[in-house]
């Protein structure tokens, strides 16, 4: 490889996003090259090749002009960023060396220079398929590992209920809480991942919300004696129904609002008054606050995996090309599973 010049294909964001996100508002660009070695004076950095790439729907909130409580907006113009999985090609970091694997921040394109190295992990366990790095043994994972162990404190017997349960996140959740002896309950966009959710996760029931016209009635089918934890993707109307329904002492891990992201005036919530006399607890949470946690939960999550009692689903698109449709696929539920991009095959 040495000083060799390839091309570099980039997803562009054109320019700052309102309401829905559409697969126009990128472009591939083909006419960008990279010297697949570091310059000479670099520090603390590293050259990947970029192997997968992971959809989240915190992205979209990057596509917007700057809000003050979210993390940096993207720069159009530019290619955009978010978590992946890389081959070092060269480095300049003490912690990573030519030929290892890592997962964390990386830019959506071929190959990448990145100099923040502050969210990258090197990669150990290379037998398991390494696309779970953007999903179950990546971000997604320690979402679901710190939003129920750590934010929900939960309790063998309790019930659980999980929103947008089929995901990246909601599938582990939903696994998480079987694992410690709960019942577990989960809604999802379409027939096929509720069939999924029982068949495949295990989850004890589940029900298709876009088919529910009193999300109220429905959780109260499923949770006659009340819901003590409250796995929150959606909000909106599904947070308004399960208030009504959450048993006394309840904890609701506040992880995403999806069904809010498009909208430009979030919908309101009405029976907040619930949290008062049931004595529920309700926290948001984000996963970077929880990384240094990233070793307990792999040893909680590698002999699960290899054992067969954690499974795993991805919806994998092939081809950079294919990230912008998949990135907005995941505002329509087009994604089963976790939405993954394969940018190469090494
Ligand atoms: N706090 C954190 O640090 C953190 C980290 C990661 C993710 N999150 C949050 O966790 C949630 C799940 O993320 P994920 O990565 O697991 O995504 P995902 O579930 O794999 O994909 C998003 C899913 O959301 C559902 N959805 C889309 N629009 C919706 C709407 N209007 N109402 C209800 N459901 C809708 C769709 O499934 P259906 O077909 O079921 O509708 C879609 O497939 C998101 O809110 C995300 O922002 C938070």
């Amino acid at each position: 490889m040495g000083e060799e010049e390839v091309s570099n294909k980039q997803i562009i964001l054109k320019d700052y996003v309102h309401g829905f996100p559409k697969e126009s508002d990128f472009l591939l660009k083909t006419s960008s090259t990279i010297k697949l070695k570091l310059p000479y004076d670099s520090h603390d950095a590293v050259l990947v090749k970029n192997l997968y790439l992971s959809c989240d729907p915190y992205m979209l909130n990057r596509m917007r002009e700057a809000d003050a409580s979210y993390p940096t907006p993207f720069t159009p113009g530019s290619p955009i960023n978010g978590y992946g999985v890389s081959r070092v090609v060269d480095s300049s970091h003490t912690s990573f060396s030519k030929g290892d694997l890592i997962w964390g921040i990386t830019g959506w394109e071929e190959y990448s220079l990145i100099t923040d190295t502050s969210l990258l992990f090197k990669i150990q366990d290379a037998d398991l398929p390494l696309s779970y790095y953007t999903g179950l043994l990546g971000m997604p994972g320690m979402t679901a590992y710190a939003g129920f162990y750590e934010v929900c404190s939960p309790k063998k017997g309790e019930t659980v209920f999980v929103s947008a349960a089929s995901g990246a996140v909601g599938q582990l959740v939903g696994q998480f809480a079987k694992l410690m002896g709960c019942y577990v309950v989960g809604s999802a966009g379409s027939k096929d991942k509720v069939d999924l959710l029982i068949n495949k996760f295990g989850f004890d029931a589940a029900f298709n919300y876009k088919e529910e016209e009193d999300l109220n009635a429905a959780l109260k089918r499923y949770f006659p004696d009340g819901i003590d934890i409250y796995f929150e993707n959606v909000g909106g109307k599904m947070l308004d129904a399960v208030l009504l329904n959450m048993r006394l002492r309840g904890r609701i891990a506040v992880c995403g609002m999806i069904s809010q992201y498009n909208l430009e005036e979030h919908e309101g919530v009405s029976n907040l008054f619930c949290l008062v006399i049931k004595r529920i607890r309700m926290e948001g949470f984000v996963v970077p606050d929880y990384y240094h946690l990233y070793p307990k939960f792999l040893e909680l999550v590698l002999p699960h995996i290899r054992d067969g009692k954690l499974t795993y689903v991805e919806d994998i698109a092939q081809g950079l090309e294919s990230g912008p449709a998949a990135l907005v696929g995941l505002f329509s539920g087009r994604n089963v599973g976790k939405q993954v991009v394969a940018v190469a095959h090494e």
